[in-house]
């Protein structure tokens, strides 16, 4: 098949591992999507530094014109925020380009708009990376889980918040140190208020909520509380009770006098040091799923990084390059029947 061109906008923490990841695995990508995946342009604010591993003529500081170029099939979005973030996705969708983005802050207020984009011109929007890094969630609620009802999603969705307050309780750590260690490690916010507020997490709690309830929940509808006001005196009060102290997320349905509503809501709370969730530390996450049929369902994994969300930028970007070539077609289950017979090894 002819080759799928490809168009990342933003070189930061991700975007940097998604274009070495399409660089170094250029063979097995191809195998797996069925046509090879062509760097068209990576678009950047400041197009004067090195970047290792690209070419300075893939560089450009114009991703407009970069998603407008008809060579251009899909776009990987990873500049972060709205503007001018969601023009872009926009103009791409628009344009009959596919669109692979991590910006949960844009999902989570403008899923709708962008998805009818999509719709539209019969292209994918993929968003996998938005919640929770490296863990596959979107993907379970909006396909495994598509023919069950979902009642609850709840857990760690925010790695910057899950580092400060691990080593704030094993060490005594101090809060600001720490921050600056998460914005070094990559797993913070460009701004991380987003993260320390639980503005990141809220983004995350609308998205879930909408996948998970079949309805449109916004950041601004779920109550939202930072972990800015957590100080060595409440963890030294969470040790006396046999608890720890986690931002959670907290999804679900709820019967509000026979009526049928959604509570969606992000706060420091208290949790038993024997749960579960004490025990996912530094920028790990969590997701519990409970459905009606599927029962209790867990996800866990490396919630912020590079690397890590880079992995499920790809997986996206693998699916929707295949519905393009496959017309549709996508999932790689389809190729089953076409694999070589792998040579094992007699034990
Ligand atoms: P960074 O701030 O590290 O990188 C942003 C990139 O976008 C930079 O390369 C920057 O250019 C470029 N950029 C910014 N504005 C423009 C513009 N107007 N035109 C062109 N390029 C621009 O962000 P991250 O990589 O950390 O995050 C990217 C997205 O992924 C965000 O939506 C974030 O929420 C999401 N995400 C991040 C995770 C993480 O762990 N970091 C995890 C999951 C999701 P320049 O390099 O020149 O400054
Ligand atoms: N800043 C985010 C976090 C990145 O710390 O969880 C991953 O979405």
């Amino acid at each position: 098949s002819r080759p799928i061109g490809v168009a990342v906008l933003g070189m930061g923490n991700v975007g940097t591992e998604v274009v070495r990841i399409l660089t170094d695995k250029a063979a097995d990508l191809q195998a797996r999507v069925g046509a090879p995946l062509e760097l068209r342009g990576v678009a950047v604010r400041d197009t004067t530094r090195t970047r290792d591993g690209v070419d300075p003529a893939l560089l450009t500081d114009d991703p407009m014109a970069l998603v407008q170029r008809d060579d251009v099939d899909l776009v990987v979005e990873l500049i972060g925020g709205i503007k001018p973030a969601r023009k872009l996705i926009l103009t791409a969708l628009e344009g009959g380009k596919s669109v692979v983005t991590a910006n949960k802050a844009l999902m989570a207020e403008h899923a709708g708009e962008l998805s009818k984009a999509a719709e539209d011109r019969r292209v994918d929007l993929y968003f996998e990376a938005s919640v929770a890094g490296a863990i596959p969630v979107i993907r379970p609620l909006t396909q495994s889980l598509a023919g069950d009802s979902v009642t609850r999603v709840a857990g760690i969705v925010n790695g910057t918040t899950n580092f400060i307050l691990s080593e704030m309780g094993e060490s005594g750590a101090g809060y600001g140190k720490v921050l600056a260690e998460a914005g070094r490690l990559g797993y913070a916010e460009a701004d991380p208020t987003a993260d320390v507020e639980g503005y990141d997490a809220a983004s995350k709690a609308a998205i879930l909520a909408s996948i998970a309830f079949h309805s449109r929940v916004t950041a601004s509808e779920v109550h939202r509380e930072g972990i800015t006001g957590i100080s060595a005196k409440d963890f030294d009060a969470a040790k006396k009770f046999d608890c720890t102290i986690k931002l959670l997320a907290i999804c679900e349905r709820i019967d509000v006098d026979g009526e049928q509503k959604i509570s969606a809501r992000v706060y420091p709370a208290l949790v038993p040091l024997d749960h579960p969730l004490a025990t996912v530390n530094g920028a790990f996450n969590a997701v519990a799923v409970e459905a009606e049929n599927a029962g209790r369902l867990m996800f866990y994994g490396q919630g912020a990084g590079g690397a890590p969300t880079a992995s499920a930028v790809l997986g996206d970007l693998v699916m929707a390059a295949r519905n393009r070539v496959f017309d549709g077609r996508g999932p790689l289950e389809s190729t089953y029947a076409g694999l070589p017979v792998a040579s094992i090894d007699e034990v």
